[in-house]
Protein backbone atom coordinates (compact mmCIF):
# COMPACT_ATOMS: atom_id res chain seq x y z
CA UNK A 1 0.00 0.00 0.00
CA UNK A 2 1.00 3.61 -1.04
CA UNK A 3 1.61 6.02 1.88
CA UNK A 4 -0.20 9.46 1.50
CA UNK A 5 1.80 12.62 2.82
CA UNK A 6 -0.53 14.29 4.98
CA UNK A 7 -1.48 18.16 3.86
CA UNK A 8 0.63 17.86 0.31
CA UNK A 9 -1.56 20.57 -1.13
CA UNK A 10 -0.49 23.07 1.68
CA UNK A 11 3.76 22.31 2.35
CA UNK A 12 2.73 22.35 6.15
CA UNK A 13 4.84 19.96 8.12
CA UNK A 14 4.66 18.71 11.49
CA UNK A 15 7.15 18.27 14.16
CA UNK A 16 6.96 14.59 13.18
CA UNK A 17 8.34 15.77 9.94
CA UNK A 18 11.21 17.56 10.65
CA UNK A 19 14.69 15.83 10.20
CA UNK A 20 16.50 15.48 13.53
CA UNK A 21 19.93 16.35 12.26
CA UNK A 22 21.09 20.07 11.46
CA UNK A 23 23.21 20.87 8.63
CA UNK A 24 26.70 22.67 8.80
CA UNK A 25 27.76 25.55 6.39
CA UNK A 26 30.54 23.99 4.65
CA UNK A 27 30.05 21.64 1.54
CA UNK A 28 30.58 18.17 2.76
CA UNK A 29 34.04 16.53 2.83
CA UNK A 30 35.84 16.06 -0.28
CA UNK A 31 32.55 17.58 -1.97
CA UNK A 32 34.25 18.41 -5.36
CA UNK A 33 32.95 21.32 -7.51
CA UNK A 34 30.65 19.95 -10.18
CA UNK A 35 32.45 21.19 -13.78
CA UNK A 36 30.80 24.24 -15.12
CA UNK A 37 28.23 25.16 -12.54
CA UNK A 38 27.79 27.92 -10.64
CA UNK A 39 25.81 29.42 -8.21
CA UNK A 40 25.02 33.27 -9.01
CA UNK A 41 23.62 35.54 -6.58
CA UNK A 42 21.83 38.86 -7.29
CA UNK A 43 22.36 41.97 -7.27
CA UNK A 44 26.03 42.05 -5.93
CA UNK A 45 26.44 39.29 -8.94
CA UNK A 46 28.56 37.29 -6.74
CA UNK A 47 29.37 33.54 -7.87
CA UNK A 48 30.01 30.09 -5.79
CA UNK A 49 31.17 26.40 -6.88
CA UNK A 50 28.13 23.98 -7.02
CA UNK A 51 29.96 20.55 -4.96
CA UNK A 52 27.87 17.51 -5.94
CA UNK A 53 25.75 16.98 -2.37
CA UNK A 54 25.58 20.36 -1.22
CA UNK A 55 23.14 22.71 -0.85
CA UNK A 56 23.01 26.20 -2.20
CA UNK A 57 23.36 27.63 1.21
CA UNK A 58 26.55 25.35 1.91
CA UNK A 59 27.56 26.09 -1.80
CA UNK A 60 27.56 29.57 -0.64
CA UNK A 61 28.82 29.38 2.76
CA UNK A 62 31.90 27.28 1.12
CA UNK A 63 32.47 30.79 -1.04
CA UNK A 64 32.80 32.86 2.15
CA UNK A 65 29.22 34.33 1.40
CA UNK A 66 26.49 34.07 4.18
CA UNK A 67 22.76 33.91 3.47
CA UNK A 68 19.89 35.04 5.79
CA UNK A 69 18.98 31.36 7.29
CA UNK A 70 18.50 29.80 11.08
CA UNK A 71 16.42 26.37 11.36
CA UNK A 72 18.65 25.34 8.40
CA UNK A 73 16.17 22.39 7.79
CA UNK A 74 13.41 23.61 5.47
CA UNK A 75 11.20 24.71 8.39
CA UNK A 76 11.59 28.43 9.35
CA UNK A 77 12.14 30.49 5.71
CA UNK A 78 14.43 32.71 7.12
CA UNK A 79 16.52 31.81 4.05
CA UNK A 80 13.71 31.95 1.40
CA UNK A 81 14.96 33.78 -2.18
CA UNK A 82 13.51 33.62 -5.45
CA UNK A 83 15.54 31.95 -8.12
CA UNK A 84 15.76 33.80 -11.26
CA UNK A 85 17.01 30.74 -13.43
CA UNK A 86 18.41 27.39 -12.86
CA UNK A 87 16.34 24.05 -11.35
CA UNK A 88 16.67 22.88 -7.78
CA UNK A 89 15.34 19.66 -6.26
CA UNK A 90 15.01 19.46 -2.05
CA UNK A 91 16.68 17.21 0.21
CA UNK A 92 13.45 16.66 2.75
CA UNK A 93 9.92 15.64 1.44
CA UNK A 94 8.04 19.14 2.42
CA UNK A 95 10.55 22.34 2.46
CA UNK A 96 8.58 25.08 3.90
CA UNK A 97 7.14 26.66 0.16
CA UNK A 98 3.56 26.36 -1.10
CA UNK A 99 3.23 25.03 -4.60
CA UNK A 100 1.78 28.69 -5.82
CA UNK A 101 5.55 29.87 -4.16
CA UNK A 102 7.27 27.41 -6.06
CA UNK A 103 5.52 27.80 -9.43
CA UNK A 104 6.99 31.95 -8.98
CA UNK A 105 10.42 30.59 -7.90
CA UNK A 106 10.54 30.73 -4.33
CA UNK A 107 13.15 28.55 -3.24
CA UNK A 108 14.42 27.53 0.43
CA UNK A 109 18.46 27.57 -0.33
CA UNK A 110 18.97 25.72 2.82
CA UNK A 111 17.43 22.68 1.63
CA UNK A 112 17.78 23.21 -2.21
CA UNK A 113 20.55 21.11 -4.05
CA UNK A 114 20.95 22.00 -7.46
CA UNK A 115 19.25 19.20 -10.05
CA UNK A 116 21.86 17.18 -11.69
CA UNK A 117 19.43 16.62 -14.92
CA UNK A 118 19.69 20.30 -15.44
CA UNK A 119 22.37 22.65 -16.80
CA UNK A 120 23.69 26.07 -16.50
CA UNK A 121 24.08 27.95 -13.67
CA UNK A 122 21.40 28.26 -10.65
CA UNK A 123 20.84 32.54 -10.39
CA UNK A 124 19.40 33.69 -7.40
CA UNK A 125 18.11 36.61 -6.22
CA UNK A 126 19.63 37.28 -2.47
CA UNK A 127 19.80 41.02 -1.46
CA UNK A 128 20.56 39.77 1.90
CA UNK A 129 23.86 37.87 1.33
CA UNK A 130 26.57 39.22 2.67
CA UNK A 131 30.57 38.34 2.12
CA UNK A 132 31.98 37.09 5.22
CA UNK A 133 35.86 37.56 6.44
CA UNK A 134 38.10 34.50 5.16
S1 LIG B 1 17.09 28.47 7.21
FE1 LIG B 1 15.13 27.91 7.92
S2 LIG B 1 14.08 27.36 6.12
FE2 LIG B 1 16.08 27.77 5.41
Amino acid sequence: MMAIPLLPQTGIRTMHDIPPPLFPDAAPDGAAPAPGRRLRLLPQDWTAPLPDGGTLLQAAGAAGIELPSSCRNGTCRACICRMAAGRVRYRIDWPGVSVEERREGWILPCVALPDEDAAGDIVLEAPGAVRTPR
